[in-house]
């Protein structure tokens, strides 16, 4: 197995067996059978970047049917308005600024940036989200990124200040295209700015479900400082993010064209000393995984068994990997509740868990829910405080199982 940034030797550390794509959410009618792949993580040795063993092909994730919509919370919606206030403020102040976003979605952070008046394009190649992002006035492109598209975008809008993608690099594991594109794209200064679940709250949190097919790579400071190099990029700022279990925002420019901020050797440090990519550090986290498996099933076999009422809240992407590798069918979690219109009324990919609208929590609360879009445990919880007070309590999975009730 060799790594997908540098051809090294990849090593494997934690492995979650068969798993559906995790948003094919299956349709009553859908005639299957679903498609199954293994889902194993290993880390380079010699690039360190963290990163799955098999690829799923794209378009069995991305494409006209892709559920997932980035406005399903007000977190994350003020969060990308917050993300497109700053970049207006601090690198779209030239006289014609251009930002291009990859994996633009439904448009939650374009949207300020097209109501600003600022030119911008949004690369997506799930239509249906696309159509919601363009119904909002943000002007896309259908199709994935990659370098023979950069050079499309170029030559029809010209050279990009700003390159932004969200939740949307580590699900790419053609990355050399990618940077390859982004380098036709970007203007001599400009910037390569990129969100995503960070390494080191995974293996803090052992938050293991942000492992699923379209989660391809596990960045940290130290693997994407060697995975820009290897392109003529630098590493020059660092920030981490509360949002979705932890995150950083990394920000790449060209060799040279800007000074490294003091972020970046302050968390690289804070990963050596921590370990953070060495082979006995993920075994480590493999294994409170494994131990936290096991605590979840005998929870939830011991509250089936004495005959209480469960059900799942937020049918995400992640709980494909809890539902499949705890192997928790409908015997065990009825139902899930989720927002998504796209995921209601279908079953959830290879545990078959019928998904319902939100409005089945209340009616009645259940006695235990079983929170799987535990990233946003805050905001859930701040709208749902009658399920407590009704008597309900809450089982959240990370850092390990533990009850919340009133
Ligand atoms: N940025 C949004 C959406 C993240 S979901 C947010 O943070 O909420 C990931 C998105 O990336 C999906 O909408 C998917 O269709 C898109 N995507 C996947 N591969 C891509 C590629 N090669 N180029 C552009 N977008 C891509
Ligand atoms: P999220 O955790 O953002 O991502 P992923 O699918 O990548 O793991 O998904 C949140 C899911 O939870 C989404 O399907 C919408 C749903 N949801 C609710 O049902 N109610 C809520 O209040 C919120 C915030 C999310
Ligand atoms: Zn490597």
């Amino acid at each position: 197995m060799e790594c997908r940034i540098c051809s090294g030797r990849l090593r494997p550390f934690a492995d979650f067996g068969r798993q559906p794509v995790s948003d094919a959410f299956v349709a009553p009618g859908d005639p299957g059978p679903e498609f199954f792949f293994h889902l194993a993580v290993g880390v380079c040795a010699d690039c360190s970047m963290v990163q799955l063993l098999e690829e799923v092909p794209r378009e069995k994730m991305f494409h006209d049917g892709y559920p997932y919509l980035s406005s399903g919370s007000a977190v994350m919606r003020e969060h990308f308005a917050g993300v497109a206030e700053r970049l207006l403020a601090t690198e779209l102040t030239g006289p014609d600024p251009f930002v291009v976003e990859l994996g633009c979605n439904d448009g939650t952070m374009l949207k300020t940036i097209a109501e600003a008046g600022v030119r911008h394009l949004g690369v997506e190649p799930s239509g249906g989200v696309g159509r919601r992002a363009a119904a909002r006035g943000v002007r896309v492109r259908e199709g994935f990124f990659e370098a023979a598209a950069a050079a499309g975008i170029l030559a029809e809008d010209g050279p990009a200040d700003v390159v932004y993608a969200a939740n949307t690099l580590c699900h790419i594991p053609y990355m050399d295209s990618i940077l390859r594109g982004v380098d036709t794209l970007l203007r001599p200064g400009g910037v390569l700015v990129f969100e995503d679940p960070y390494l080191g709250d995974i293996v803090a949190r052992a938050s293991f479900d942000q492992i699923y097919d379209e989660h391809f790579y596990f960045f940290c400071a130290t693997s994407v400082r060697a995975m820009a190099r290897r392109h003529g990029f630098e590493l020059v700022d660092v920030e981490r993010l509360p949002v979705h279990g932890g995150e950083v925002r990394y920000t790449l420019a060209r060799q040279g064209a800007r000074t490294p901020g003091p972020a970046v050797a302050r968390l690289l440090a804070e990963e050596e000393a921590a370990r953070l990519t060495e082979p006995a550090t993920l075994r480590a986290f493999a294994s409170r995984v494994a131990a936290n498996r096991d605590s979840l099933v005998a929870l939830l076999e011991g509250l089936r068994d004495e005959g209480a009422r469960v059900c799942g809240y937020g049918a995400t992407a992640k709980s494909a990997t809890v539902l499949n590798y705890c192997g928790i069918g409908p015997d065990l979690v009825p139902f899930i509740c989720d927002t998504t219109p796209a995921k209601q009324g279908r079953l959830t990919p290879g545990s078959h868990i019928p998904v319902r609208e939100p409005g089945a929590f209340a009616d009645p609360y259940p006695d235990y829910a079983l929170l799987l879009a535990w990233n946003h445990a805050e905001e859930i919880m701040a709208k749902e405080t009658a399920f407590r007070e009704a008597g309900g309590t809450w089982i959240l999975y990370v850092p390990e199982v533990h009850l919340m009730g009133a």
